[in-house]
């Protein structure tokens, strides 16, 4: 097996000579403005080591790998009745449909497909202001990345503010079933915003940790969740990370993992690393194309997969 380091280096160089790079998003007009021959990846393990390769310290627009973020403190605040407004299946659709919330009595099928999200968004206003619950969940990444420089992009969340007539469907479909809490427009103000947080590999793969350790940060070893909650996040991303594509990205990588449209993942090797990695270009569900490819030959050079822990 090959040092970690050098396979780092070894996939990001890979990378950077492919052409068939997917297409980044454009219906955020600002994520359209992307220079899509980036590509950073950076692995924290359990035991301390932060190694990268590629533009691995430059931010990215996280978008829905946030959604690991929000549920992990929302369940935090809720506990398990969160899974009474939201589900826990894959939906087999891409990540803003609608068709299902009519027939499922407006509960999404998990927190992860942006209906899903916005109900968790509802969750985290409850006793608040929308300005507090963004605030809070930006503390809390900024907690687990041990990094205060984590910030959100105003013009992103202004530009998916402008276009996101998606987004405020799903929202009032749902309220009209009663699945939201508050209006519409503040659910969807926290959601646009903590999807709009910029992050690098480094800083991503470092929020991450806490997963791949048990619920602890292996840094301090203090307990951000419970072990089973760990693992029941991790379950969560194995089977509804990457949408309509998390079957594929089970298959091929093997190991739990979250995209966003922004061209990032997060992923997790239980009880060894979390990595992340950023290419802007997507493939056709929406998941980062050749940041899905990398993680495939970085599993497969390190044998890392948690069916064969
Ligand atoms: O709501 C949206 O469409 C975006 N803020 C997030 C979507 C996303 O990242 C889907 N991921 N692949």
């Amino acid at each position: 097996m090959p040092e970690l380091e050098q396979a780092l280096a070894e996939v990001a160089a890979e990378m950077a000579e492919r052409t068939d790079r997917g297409d980044v998003a454009t219906y955020i007009p600002q994520l359209g403005k992307v220079d899509p021959r980036k590509f950073g990846i950076a692995a924290v393990t359990n035991d301390g080591r932060v190694l990268m390769a590629g533009d691995a310290d430059e931010a990215f627009s996280i978008q829905s790998i946030s959604k690991v973020f929000t549920l992990t403190l929302a369940l935090g605040n809720v506990g398990d009745a969160l899974w009474q407004r939201v589900g826990r299946e894959p939906s087999g659709n891409p990540f803003n449909s609608i068709v299902q919330l009519e027939q499922e009595n407006g509960i999404p099928r998990n927190p992860f497909i942006n209906a899903g999200a916005i109900v968790v968004s509802d969750i985290l206003l409850a006793g608040h202001q929308p300005r507090e619950a963004i605030g809070e969940i930006l503390r809390f990444i900024q907690f687990l990345a041990d990094d205060e420089t984590v910030i959100i992009d105003r013009e992103v969340a202004a530009s998916e503010r402008a276009t996101g007539y998606r987004n405020f469907a799903l929202a009032n479909y749902m309220k009209s079933f009663g699945n939201l809490h508050h209006e519409p427009e503040l659910a969807l103000g926290v959601y646009f915003h903590h999807c709009a947080i910029a992050m690098s590999c480094r800083q991503l793969a470092l929020a991450g940790r806490f997963l791949a350790n048990s619920g602890k940060n292996p840094a301090t070893g203090h307990s951000v969740v419970s072990a089973e909650r760990a693992r029941r996040i991790g379950a969560m991303m194995l089977t509804c990370g990457h949408y309509d594509g998390s079957g594929d990205f089970a298959f091929r990588v093997g190991i739990p993992g979250k995209s966003g449209v922004g061209g990032g993942i997060l992923g997790i090797v239980p009880g060894v690393a979390s990595l992340a990695v950023w290419s802007p270009g997507l493939n056709a569900n929406g998941n980062s194309k050749l940041g899905s490819i990398a993680l495939e030959k970085l599993a497969r050079m390190m044998n890392w997969s948690i069916f064969a822990p």
